[in-house]
């Protein structure tokens, strides 16, 4: 286990960001390998609480290397004021490495982003309206800015000269004001200047880290079912999230990657909008959304609540190599009279136990689902699965049972010391 995989199993917001700083204690890199500020990945140790959007999580060991790789897309603005933030609340010792590969996200993919959800009548996606959709698909048309290019001022005047012309007549299409390129570019050397001293070729000390048996953990953003590819396209996020893409997305070869836990809610949620076939009643949703404070950390919109879905998690561990769960918010199950755990979907009269390609079938898809009695006792002080009611040791068995998977961590509450790891994880 030198080098394992952080990989949200469901449709983000799984506790990734609790897991990677509680493994960070020891892990001597941290990478953060996709995504952007649509993530939201929150810390609690010592009475503090911090949520992360673009620096990865491992940034409260000083020890720890931290990367943000070449998969991601970097808002320089939102980068900086997060890195102040966290001097300001003393954390000073960091050791930050920026991938010069990685992509620039500019305000036109922020206005983009808006005006495509606002321009659809059906099947908006809800998305954080952080840009990333259009940088992203900047990246694959190649007219991208990527951080290498920013940190040389001759040749960003000339990359956003030509980006500009196009985007702004994108924008005067939809009717929208262009930007100044003057502005724009003043505004972005001055991020440049202040994120140069962490750029480099990250693939590079990845490689080396490598080579020297380090311990690295890659902390992925999202979550498996939000994967552009694997997830319920197109109510997705534009990148992949699963282990697979792990690889490609920071600059090694895949056989580098040795484990990938999937992380897991005891029950599941879904920001945004799409399906989301074991979504349960409005007065259950509600109870576990005020115990679990189920509202997101980006954009605090209220989280849907559903049962666990183990047709999903077993999609998941399959396009993803999942071969651990951490199980997290255990406690907010507390007092849940029965338990559910959907093990099969019911579509045009065959029992499915695989996930449908299209979003309309999954639309349609009936959950199947296992009862279980739920538990009453407080459990956020437990520190062992032996401490655990009966009735929370038969959720987590039944768990392993449908997913064929060991649940090697759980955690009873957002605190680093509320976190029971069953068997040693990045050895
Ligand atoms: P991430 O995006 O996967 O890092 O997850 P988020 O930070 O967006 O959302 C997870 C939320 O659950 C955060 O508010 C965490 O503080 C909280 N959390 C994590 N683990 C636990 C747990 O075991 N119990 C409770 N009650 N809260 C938890
Ligand atoms: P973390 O890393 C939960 C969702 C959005 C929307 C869809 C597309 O904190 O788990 P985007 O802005 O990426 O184009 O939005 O994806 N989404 C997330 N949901 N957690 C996240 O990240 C998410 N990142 C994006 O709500 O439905
Ligand atoms: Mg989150």
């Amino acid at each position: 286990m030198e080098r394992l995989v952080i990989v949200g199993s469901q449709w983000g917001d799984e506790g990734k960001g609790k897991v990677t700083d509680y493994l960070a204690q020891r892990a001597d890199v941290v990478v953060r390998s996709q995504g952007g500020n649509n993530a939201g990945h929150t810390i609690v140790f010592q009475g503090q609480k911090f949520a992360l959007r673009s620096i990865p999580s491992g940034i409260f060991n000083p020890k720890t290397k931290n990367v943000m790789a070449s998969g991601m897309v970097i808002h320089p603005k939102q980068m900086l004021e997060e890195l102040q933030m966290l001097k300001e609340r003393g954390i000073t010792e960091i050791q930050l490495y920026i991938s010069d590969r990685a992509h620039v996200v500019f305000p036109y993919h922020e206005v983009l982003d808006g005006a495509y959800e606002a321009l659809k009548e059906n099947g908006k996606i809800g998305t954080t309206k952080r840009g990333i959709g259009p940088c992203y698909a900047d990246k694959a048309n190649r007219i991208g800015i990527r951080i290498g290019q920013l940190i040389q001022p001759n040749v960003f005047k000339e990359a956003l000269k030509s980006t500009l012309v196009i985007k702004n007549m994108e924008l005067r299409m939809l009717g929208l004001p262009p930007f100044d390129y003057d502005s724009l570019l003043k505004e972005y050397s001055e991020y440049a200047e202040r994120i140069r001293p962490y750029v480099c070729d990250t693939s590079v000390l990845l490689n080396e880290e490598i080579e020297k048996h380090s311990k690295i953990l890659f902390e992925g953003a999202q979550g498996v079912m939000l994967c552009l590819d694997h997830g319920t396209y197109p109510y997705v996020t534009s990148s992949s999230p699963t282990g697979s893409s792990v690889s490609l997305n920071v600059g090694i070869a895949p056989r580098y990657i040795t484990d990938v836990l999937g992380i897991c809610k005891a029950y599941t949620t879904r920001v945004g909008e799409g399906p989301f076939p074991t979504e349960m009643c409005e007065d259950l949703a509600e109870q576990i959304r005020e115990r679990g404070h189920e509202y997101g950390t980006v954009t605090k919109r209220p989280r849907r609540v559903g049962y666990l879905d183990a047709v999903a998690l077993n999609h998941a561990k399959r396009v993803s190599g999942i071969n651990h769960l951490a199980l997290m918010l255990l406690d907010v199950l507390t007092e849940v009279p029965v338990l559910k755990i959907c093990y099969a979907y019911r579509l045009d009269g065959k029992i499915l136990t695989t996930v449908p390609s299209t979003v309309e079938e999954l639309m349609r898809a009936e959950p199947l689902y296992v009862e279980l009695p739920g538990w009453k006792e407080d459990i956020s002080r437990v520190s062992s699965f032996e401490e655990l009611p009966k009735n929370c040791q038969a959720y987590l068995k039944k768990i392993e049972e449908l997913t064929s998977l060991p649940i090697s961590l759980f955690s009873v509450g957002p605190d680093r010391m509320q976190t029971i790891e069953r068997e040693p994880l990045l050895k």
